[in-house]
């Protein structure tokens, strides 16, 4: 298979790979959309299975490697567009779409879902269908939201993670939301930082933790706390789905 750097770093993590593979095995059939075909792996799984693939790349150059790495198969037809923009000829029996980010913050996963969702048959399924998010209390030093990469940025836990938002692909979802989470501090010390951890929902029976390609936590900074072991606290977090990590805003409170 031919690929890009950044593509060869997705097909390297080996747990978002298997992930997939497994939901896509298990889950394919008729017609299947692969929006955001990147190398074009998903579709390459899925056409065995199909009776036809319409794969989907908005990037002009990733396209070209999926045009070479899909060539062999006779039954999916490669298009260069935003998956905004296009009319499909035909509904879909199964969506894949990996356009995932912490949060699905940084991505286009959900306005790409809500305009396509449409063409899904009544009994049609999504890979993935759905996340869950958490959110954890922590002490961090970073000026903007970063995402873990190893130990960086440093932090200290501070609360236990509480998951405030679950989302099912095959529903609307709303694109600029506001969370007011009540936590519950387990260390005394400052809190200065939210740190997010998104799960993903490959299937209603295969759940996914953060990889290193795919969700993995973000720590984002706030203002500071000094808080006591046994304090209640309330997280204030919004953002817009698909608008990008300068939508966030984040601070804490006391409760009053
Ligand atoms: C995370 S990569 C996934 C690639 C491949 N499916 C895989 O899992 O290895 C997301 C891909 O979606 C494409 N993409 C992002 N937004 C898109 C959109 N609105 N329409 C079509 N493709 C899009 C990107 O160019 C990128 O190739």
């Amino acid at each position: 298979m031919k690929v890009t750097s950044y593509q060869q770093h997705l097909l390297s993590d080996i747990e978002r790979l298997t992930a997939f593979y497994e939901a896509i095995h298990k889950k394919s059939k008729g017609i299947i959309y692969d929006l955001g075909t990147g190398s074009g792996v998903f579709s390459s799984w899925a056409a065995p299975l199909a009776h036809f693939v319409y794969a989907v790349e908005k990037d002009p150059f990733t396209a070209k490697l999926a045009k070479k790495n899909l060539k062999p198969f006779k039954n999916v037809s490669l298009i260069v567009n935003n998956a905004q923009n296009i009319i499909f000829p035909e509904n879909a029996d199964l969506i894949i779409c990996e356009m995932m980010d912490t949060a699905l913050i940084d991505e286009e996963q959900v306005p790409v879902l809500n305009s396509v969702r449409k063409y899904l048959n009544k009994n049609g399924e999504i890979i993935p269908c759905g996340v869950f998010n958490g959110v954890e209390a922590v002490h961090v030093n970073t000026a903007h939201p970063s995402y873990q990469e190893g130990r960086t940025p440093q932090h200290e836990l501070m609360s236990r993670l509480i998951i405030y938002d679950q989302i099912d692909f095959k529903k609307y979802i709303k694109e600029n939301v506001a969370f007011r989470i009540p936590i519950s501090i387990n260390k005394q010390g400052t809190v200065s930082g939210i740190k997010i951890t998104t799960f993903t929902l490959l299937t209603p029976q295969l759940i996914c933790g953060p990889t290193p390609m795919m969700n993995p936590p973000l720590l984002i900074p706030t203002n500071k706390l000094k808080v006591r072991n046994g304090e209640n606290i309330i997280l204030n977090l919004e953002y817009s789905m698909g608008g990008g990590l300068d939508t966030i805003r984040a601070s804490i409170e006391r409760i009053s």
